[in-house]
């Protein structure tokens, strides 16, 4: 193998520019030439490459998102016809070949399950593809943790002690809205970590008279403060999930946010205790990667080029306790969920009193 090519694309994380340098770093000492295909997607199907080599990948590995940007929305079986607006055209096949014309024989797709399935039917359709799993949701079959979930669950754990010392000034309730789509892991970790009161996972739907019982009992002990850890997807029972936007040529639709805002409101107005909402939002996937999230996408990234030299693809490679494993290219999206019997975060929170809210 002479030539690879590189993208990342769906929600970019803290991580991604480790697997990039690891793959230009360790190509470049095989002999094989990397080149980085611009803005996911959106470089794949419009020829966007540059080429990667040393000096572009100098100290990245320290720096947040990634340099070959990234894009959620594209799919290149189903993307937007430039002659007719509104319509939409399978484009693997042509991409392909401007990817071989170049000299290109694999090639590494590093995203969450959007991307990775696009990546299979780019696999099916002829280049020799292999996946890194990466997402701040940790929600991928995959692997766990996936790249970018630990350096989230830090910064979010960062953001709810800040909060924690306003909230305990004027004695309030502060409902803290985390991203995670269906996912409750990073809530679950970030929540738990920073000690918050209350944890509401997508995975439980709450019953919003337990949720102001238990801030009444805080309130009313000697504890001044309530910190409520929300999943975006978290749903109160009988109710749906709060949408804030949908998408509709983004493989993930919908996109999830107000829980925090409505919480709050209702809270204040159910015990009479001072509320504020607080989204976390995007700073949960940006800056700076931490070590963790450096060496696993640097060890994932490592595996997947010498798996596309041995001409081992159509695979994915995950981490699963330091172990580094393959599966091939699933048919079907299945999120993983926290699994609520076994985990431990889950049963220490539980036994530990915090508040779940069923
Ligand atoms: O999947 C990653 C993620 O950050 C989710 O946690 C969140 O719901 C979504 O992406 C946000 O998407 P966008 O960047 O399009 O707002």
């Amino acid at each position: 193998m002479k030539k690879i090519a590189i993208m990342t694309a769906g929600g970019d994380c803290a991580g991604l520019n480790s697997a990039i340098k690891t793959v230009v770093m360790s190509a470049i000492n095989k002999g094989i030439v990397v080149v980085g295909i611009v803005d996911g997607f959106i470089g794949f199907v419009e020829r966007k490459y540059i080429v990667l080599d040393k000096k572009t990948v100098e100290n990245i590995e320290t720096e947040g998102g990634t340099i070959l940007g990234s894009s959620n929305k594209e799919c290149p079986f189903h993307y937007p016809s430039k002659e007719n607006k509104g319509m939409f055209e399978d484009r693997v096949k042509d991409s392909i070949k401007a990817l071989k014309d170049i000299g290109v024989e694999g090639l590494i797709v590093i995203g969450g399950d959007g991307t990775l399935d696009s990546a299979r039917v780019i696999h099916e359709n002829g280049m020799p593809t292999v996946g890194i799993p990466k997402t701040i949701d940790n929600d991928m079959v995959a692997s766990n943790p996936t790249i970018g979930f630990e350096t989230a669950v830090e910064n979010a754990v960062l953001a709810i002690r800040k909060l924690k010392t306003t909230a305990y000034s004027h004695r309030r309730v502060i409902v803290v809205e985390m991203m995670g789509r269906t996912s409750g892991y990073l809530t679950l970790y970030s929540g738990f970590a920073a000690g918050a009161d209350i944890i509401l996972l997508p995975e439980i739907d709450y019953n919003l008279n337990v949720v102001c019982k238990k801030v009444e009992e805080i309130m009313t002990s000697s504890k001044r403060y309530v910190i409520i850890a929300v999943s975006e997807a978290s749903k109160e029972s009988g109710k749906s999930e709060t949408i804030s936007r949908v998408i509709e040529d983004s493989f993930e639709q919908k996109r999830y946010g107000g829980i925090a805002a409505k919480l709050s409101e209702q809270i204040e107005k159910i015990t009479g205790f001072e509320s504020r909402p607080m989204v976390l939002g995007h700073l949960q996937r940006g800056g700076e990667p931490c070590s963790a999230d450096i060496v696993l996408a640097a060890k994932l990234a490592n595996s997947a080029l010498n798996l596309l030299i041995n001409n081992e693809s159509g695979v994915i490679v995950g981490a699963s306790n330091d172990v580094i494993k393959k599966i091939s290219f699933p048919k079907k999206r299945e999120a993983r969920l926290l699994d609520l019997n076994t985990n431990e975060v889950y049963l220490t929170a539980k036994d530990m009193g915090v508040c779940f809210g069923n």
